[in-house]
C-alpha cells in the first residue's frame, strides 16, 4: 500500500486545490487500515470510496485487494485530482468514477470507504444511499478528524444501518464502522433532496412572484433555506440590470439565484454552475419546481471555468469562504476573474461577501469600476462593472 500512496500529491499546484496541502493524511490511512480485511476479500463490485480527496483511498483499496473501485466525490475539483492519480497510476480500467451520488454508484456493494463530510445532511444523504442499494452485510467506515466528529454522525449512521462503533483513534483521526443495512429503511421514501417554498420578501421581490421552490441535496450550502448573505443579495436586485439576455449564477449552490435570476427576466438565459455534485443536482431540481428548467442551464465545473469568453450580461455572486474547516479565498479569486472574462462590456456582477474580507480593490481588478451598493457589518454587496 505505501507504493500505491507514495506518488500522490496534492495536485494540481496551482494554489487551485480544493483539498489542502496534504494528499494522503491519518485518515486515509486510518481507514484503509480497518477495511484491510474485508479489501483483501473483495469480489469484482463490492467496493465503493465516496469523498476521496486526491485518490488515496482509492488507490489503497486496489493496493489492498479491491479488484475494481466505484468512486464518488462531491467536488468537481476533487474528482480531478483523483482521476489524474489513478491515471498516473495505470489503473483507470479498475476505477468507475460516478460524477453524481445516485443509487448505481453503492447498489451491492459490500465495503464503503468515507471521508466523512463535514455536513450532517450530506452524511445522511449517503447513509440513505447506501441503506438502500448496497448489499445486505455492507460494512461503511466512516473516517475523520477527531476534533470534526460529533454523536450526532454515530446517530445519523445508526438511523439508517446497523451497528454502528468507533474505532480507537490514532494520530487524532477516527472511524465510524456501520454494519448492515436496517431492513426497513431499503423502501424508505428519500428524504433528498428536501424542498421547500421560500416566502421571504426579499427573496419574493426579487423574483416578481409570490414564492419560490428550492430542492436541497444533503450536501448543498443553506440547505432548503435562504442564506443570509443570500437574502442580502437578493435585497438589491431591483438595481440589477433589467432584461438581460444572458445571466449567470456563479456558485450556484440549491440553484436559488438561478431560480431568480429566471423568473424576474422571462427572456433570460441562465447558466448556474458549481463545483459540487449535490449543488448542480439540486440546482436542476430547483429549476424544475419553479417552472424555468428551459432557460436554466446548470453545470458542474470549477470556478466557471467552462463558460464562454463575453457570453453574459449579468454574473451574480455569493462566493464561498469556506474549505472544510478553513477559511479560503482563492476560489472566491477564481471566480472574480472569471466574471471579468465572461461579461460583455458593460455587464454587471453583484457579489455579496463578509465585510471583513475588503474585496472591492480584488473585484475593481478583474472585473472593473466597483462600488459598494449596500453594506451592513456581516455583509456588504458589490456591483462591478465590465470596462
Ligand atoms: C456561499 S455558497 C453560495 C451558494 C448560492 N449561490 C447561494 O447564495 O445560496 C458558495 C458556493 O460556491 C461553491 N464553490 C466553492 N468552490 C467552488 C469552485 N472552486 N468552483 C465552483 N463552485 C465552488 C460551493 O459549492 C457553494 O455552493
Amino acid at each position: 500500500m505505501a507504493e500505491a500512496l507514495a506518488g500522490l500529491t496534492p495536485w494540481p499546484e496551482d494554489g487551485s486545490r480544493a483539498d489542502g496541502p496534504v494528499a494522503v493524511d491519518a485518515t486515509d490511512r486510518l481507514l484503509l487500515d480497518e477495511a484491510r480485511p474485508l479489501l483483501a476479500g473483495a469480489r469484482p463490485g463490492d467496493v465503493v470510496v465516496l469523498g476521496d480527496r486526491f485518490g488515496a483511498l482509492t488507490l489503497g483499496a486496489l493496493a489492498l485487494g479491491a479488484p475494481d473501485v466505484r468512486v464518488h466525490t462531491d467536488a468537481v475539483t476533487a474528482e480531478a485530482a483523483v482521476r489524474h492519480h489513478v491515471d498516473l497510476a495505470g489503473e483507470s480500467a479498475r476505477v468507475a468514477v460516478h460524477a453524481g451520488l445516485g443509487p448505481d454508484v453503492v447498489r451491492g456493494a459490500r465495503v464503503v470507504l468515507l471521508q466523512l463530510p463535514s455536513a450532517l445532511a450530506e452524511l445522511q444523504e449517503v447513509a440513505e444511499q447506501v441503506a438502500r442499494a448496497a448489499a445486505d452485510d455492507v460494512v461503511l467506515l466512516a473516517g475523520g478528524r477527531v476534533k470534526h466528529m460529533t454523536r450526532a454522525m454515530n446517530d445519523v449512521l445508526a438511523a439508517e444501518l446497523g451497528e454502528v462503533r468507533a474505532t480507537l483513534a490514532r494520530q487524532k483521526s477516527r472511524v465510524l464502522v456501520a454494519s448492515g443495512v436496517r431492513p426497513e429503511r431499503r423502501d424508505a421514501p428519500p428524504a433528498f433532496p428536501t424542498t421547500a417554498t421560500l416566502a421571504d420578501p426579499a427573496l419574493r421581490a426579487a423574483a416578481g412572484t409570490a414564492g419560490v421552490a428550492v430542492a436541497a441535496h444533503g450536501g448543498t450550502f443553506a440547505g432548503a433555506a435562504l442564506d443570509h448573505g443570500t437574502r442580502f443579495l437578493l435585497s438589491t436586485a431591483d438595481r440589477w440590470p433589467a432584461d438581460v439576455a444572458d445571466a449567470v449564477d456563479l456558485g450556484c449552490g440549491t440553484g436559488l439565484v438561478a431560480a431568480v435570476l429566471a423568473l424576474r427576466s422571462p427572456g433570460a438565459r441562465v447558466v448556474a454552475t458549481d463545483r459540487s455534485a449535490a449543488a448542480v443536482a439540486s440546482a436542476r431540481a430547483t429549476a424544475r419546481a419553479n417552472g424555468v428548467a428551459d432557460r436554466v442551464v446548470v453545470v458542474r465545473d470549477d470556478a466557471g471555468e467552462g463558460l464562454a469568453d463575453a457570453s453574459a450580461d449579468l454574473v451574480v455572486l455569493n462566493p464561498p469562504f469556506h474549505d472544510r474547516a478553513a477559511v479560503r479565498t482563492d476560489a472566491a479569486h477564481r471566480m472574480f476573474a472569471t466574471a471579468g472574462r465572461v461579461l460583455r462590456p458593460g455587464g454587471e456582477l453583484w457579489t455579496v461577501f463578509n465585510t471583513p474580507l475588503r474585496y472591492r480593490a480584488a473585484l475593481a481588478r478583474a472585473v472593473g469600476p466597483t462600488e459598494h451598493v449596500a453594506q451592513e457589518p456581516r455583509f456588504t454587496v458589490t456591483r462591478s462593472v465590465r470596462g
